[in-house]
C-alpha cells in the first residue's frame, strides 16, 4: 500500500471543492466486513476477496453506483483508505483501526459467541460477556467516528448487519438530519428468546437511532417490533410498523434481499463454465449430483443434512453408486470452538458415511474444505441435479438463490431447501424441508431423484423469474426508496451549493 492508501489516520480526508450537492447523492455503507479483507502473513500482505454475504453483496452496488464504504480491514492495527476504480463509478474504502483485543472481544466474542447464536435463536451456544459488550460499544463507536469524519448531510447512510447495531444511535446523536438505514443480515429472534440478551435495551435503542430497519422477512420485523413494544415499551404502529420514540419514529420492513442475478447468469452461459461444468460431472462419474455449500457454520445444519444423505442410501439402496453428494464448506470463524468442534463432527461424519457406502470405486461424498472463487462455485452450481440446502435458521441464504440464478431454465435444477431460511418465504416453489427431520430429508431427496421433467420445470420457472425479478439492485432501489419516504428527501427540490 502506498502512503497515500493509508492516510487515514492522519486527515479526514474529504472532498473540499465546492461543487453542487443534493440530498442522497452519495451512499455511505458500514459493515464489519468490506468486499476484501488484508492478510497479513510473516511480512507480507496480500488483499483477498472476503467469503459470502454483506461483503460480496455491497461490492456490486459501489462499483455500480460509487460511494464510501467504511469496514474492518481483516486485520490488527490496520487503518487505511483504499481507492477502487468500479466498474461505472469510482468508490473507496476506509478502514477504521481495531486492535487485537477489539477483534477478540468484539467481533469473536461479542458477534460471533453472543449475537450470532441469539439471532439464530440457540441460546445454549450463546456466551455473553460484559467485557465483550464494553468492547463491542467501543468499537461501534470507533466505527461512528470514522463516518463522522466523512459524511455530511447530504450523504445517505446505510448501515449493514448485528456488527453495528449502535452505530445508528451514535450517529443520530453527531447528525440529526442525516438519513440512516439499518439492513439486518440475520434472523431476529422472538421476543422470548431476545429476551435472555443481557444488554437487549441498549441493543433496541442504538439501532432506532436509525430511520428505516430492514429485515429479511416480515415474521424478522415483527419480532424486532414486539421487542419494542415490551421491552422498551415504545408505542408501536402495527398497520404502518412504525416505532415512536424520542419525539421521532423509526419505520420497520421486510426486504427480502436479492442477489446480482443476472451476473450469476451470465457466468453460467459461457462456453468456459459450461465446460468446467461437464469436467466436474466427469469426475464425480455418477449420473446424480447433490451439492451443498455453506460456510462451515453450525446455524446451517450440515450435520442434519449427513444424516439426512445417509438414510436416503439406507432408504434407497437402488440409489447407491448412482448419486453424489457434493459438501462444500467454507472455511469460518475457525477460532471459535463451536466452529473447531463442528468441523471435527463434520470430518468425522463424512468418513462414516464414505467408510459405511463406497463401493466399486463409488464414493458417495465429495467433501471439499474450501473457499472458491465466484466462476468455480458457479460451475459447480451448475453441475449439480440437486441443491440441498437445509439451515436450522438463516436470515435469507443466498446460496438458494445463486443455485438457482446459475441454471438455464431449460436445465432446471431441484432445490431442497429448509423451511427455516428466509429464502423459504420468496421460493416457495422449492422442495421445502424441516431439516430437524432426518427422514423428511431422505424423503425430499428420493422425491427430487424422482421428479418428473415437466415438474422440475414448472418448479425452476417460478424460483427463476423470482430470483431475477427481486435482483440486487431492486432490492437496493426498494429500501432506499423507502427510505428516502421517510426521511421526505426530496433530491430535486433540494440541489445546495456546498
Ligand atoms: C453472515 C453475516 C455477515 C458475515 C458473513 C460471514 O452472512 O450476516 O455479516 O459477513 O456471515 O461471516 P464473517 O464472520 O466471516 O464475516
Amino acid at each position: 500500500m502506498s502512503a497515500a492508501e493509508s492516510s487515514y489516520d492522519r486527515v479526514a480526508l474529504r472532498e473540499t471543492s465546492p461543487r453542487l450537492r443534493r440530498h442522497g447523492d452519495r451512499l455511505l455503507v458500514m459493515s464489519n466486513r468490506a468486499p476484501v479483507k488484508i492478510v497479513r502473513e510473516n511480512e507480507h500482505e496480500r488483499v483477498e476477496p472476503t467469503v459470502g454475504g454483506v461483503g460480496s453483496t455491497f461490492l456490486r452496488l459501489l462499483e455500480r453506483h460509487g460511494g464510501l464504504w467504511i469496514a474492518w480491514s481483516g486485520i490488527k492495527d490496520d487503518a487505511r483508505r483504499i481507492d477502487k476504480p468500479g466498474s461505472d463509478a469510482r468508490f473507496s474504502m476506509v478502514f477504521p483501526r481495531l486492535t487485537e483485543r477489539d477483534i477478540s472481544f468484539y467481533y469473536h466474542g461479542m458477534c460471533n459467541r453472543g449475537l450470532w447464536p441469539l439471532m439464530h435463536f440457540m441460546p445454549l451456544n450463546c456466551r455473553f460477556e460484559t467485557a465483550h459488550w464494553d468492547t463491542y460499544r467501543r468499537v461501534n463507536r470507533v466505527f461512528a467516528r470514522a463516518a463522522e469524519a466523512e459524511a455530511d448531510s447530504y450523504d445517505i447512510i446505510w448501515v449493514q448487519d448485528f456488527h453495528l447495531a449502535l452505530v445508528p444511535r451514535h450517529l443520530r446523536e453527531y447528525n440529526p438530519k442525516v438519513p440512516i438505514g439499518l439492513f439486518w443480515h440475520v434472523p431476529w429472534p422472538p421476543e422470548q428468546v431476545f429476551r435472555i440478551f443481557p444488554w437487549r435495551s441498549e441493543l433496541l435503542t442504538g439501532m432506532l437511532g436509525s430511520n428505516l430497519i430492514g429485515f429479511h422477512t416480515p415474521s424478522y420485523a415483527k419480532h424486532f417490533l414486539d421487542g419494542c413494544e415490551r421491552i422498551l415499551k415504545l408505542k408501536v404502529n402495527r398497520e404502518t410498523n412504525e416505532v415512536y420514540h424520542d419525539s421521532r419514529s423509526t419505520k420497520v420492513g421486510s426486504f427480502p434481499l436479492g442477489i446480482a442475478a443476472d451476473l450469476f447468469s451470465e457466468i453460467a452461459s459461457t462456453a468456459e463454465s459450461r465446460a468446467r461444468a461437464r469436467r466436474i460431472r466427469r469426475s464425480l462419474r455418477t449420473p446424480i449430483v447433490v451439492l451443498g455449500v455453506d460456510r462451515l457454520d453450525y446455524t446451517k445444519g450440515i450435520v442434519e443434512r449427513l444424516y439426512g444423505f445417509e438414510r436416503f442410501l439406507e432408504l434407497y439402496p437402488e440409489y447407491r453408486r448412482r448419486i453424489t453428494l457434493v459438501l462444500i464448506a467454507v472455511p469460518s470463524r475457525t477460532r471459535v470452538t463451536e466452529y473447531s468442534a463442528l468441523k471435527k463432527q463434520v470430518d468425522e461424519l463424512v468418513g462414516r458415511v464414505v467408510g459405511r457406502f463406497s463401493s466399486d470405486g463409488w464414493v458417495p461424498i465429495r467433501y471439499l474444505y474450501t473457499q472458491f472463487q465466484m466462476r468455480e462455485l458457479i460451475a459447480y452450481y451448475q453441475s449439480a441435479d440437486i441443491a440441498l440446502i437445509t439451515p436450522l435458521r438463516d436470515g435469507m441464504n443466498m446460496v438458494a438463490k445463486e443455485y438457482v440464478a446459475s441454471h438455464p431454465v431449460a436445465d432446471s435444477g431441484i432445490l431442497i431447501l429448509s423451511e427455516f431460511a428466509g429464502a423459504a418465504e420468496e421460493l416457495s416453489s422449492a422442495l421445502l424441508v424441516n431439516p430437524y427431520n432426518i427422514d423428511e430429508i431422505a424423503d425430499r431427496l428420493h422425491r427430487a431423484v424422482e421428479m418428473s421433467m415437466e415438474e422440475r420445470r414448472a418448479r425452476f420457472a417460478e424460483m427463476s423469474e423470482r430470483v431475477h425479478r427481486n435482483d440486487l439492485e431492486a432490492w437496493s432501489r426498494h429500501f432506499l426508496d423507502v427510505l428516502n419516504n421517510q426521511c421526505a428527501i426530496e433530491p430535486d427540490a433540494q440541489i445546495v451549493a456546498q
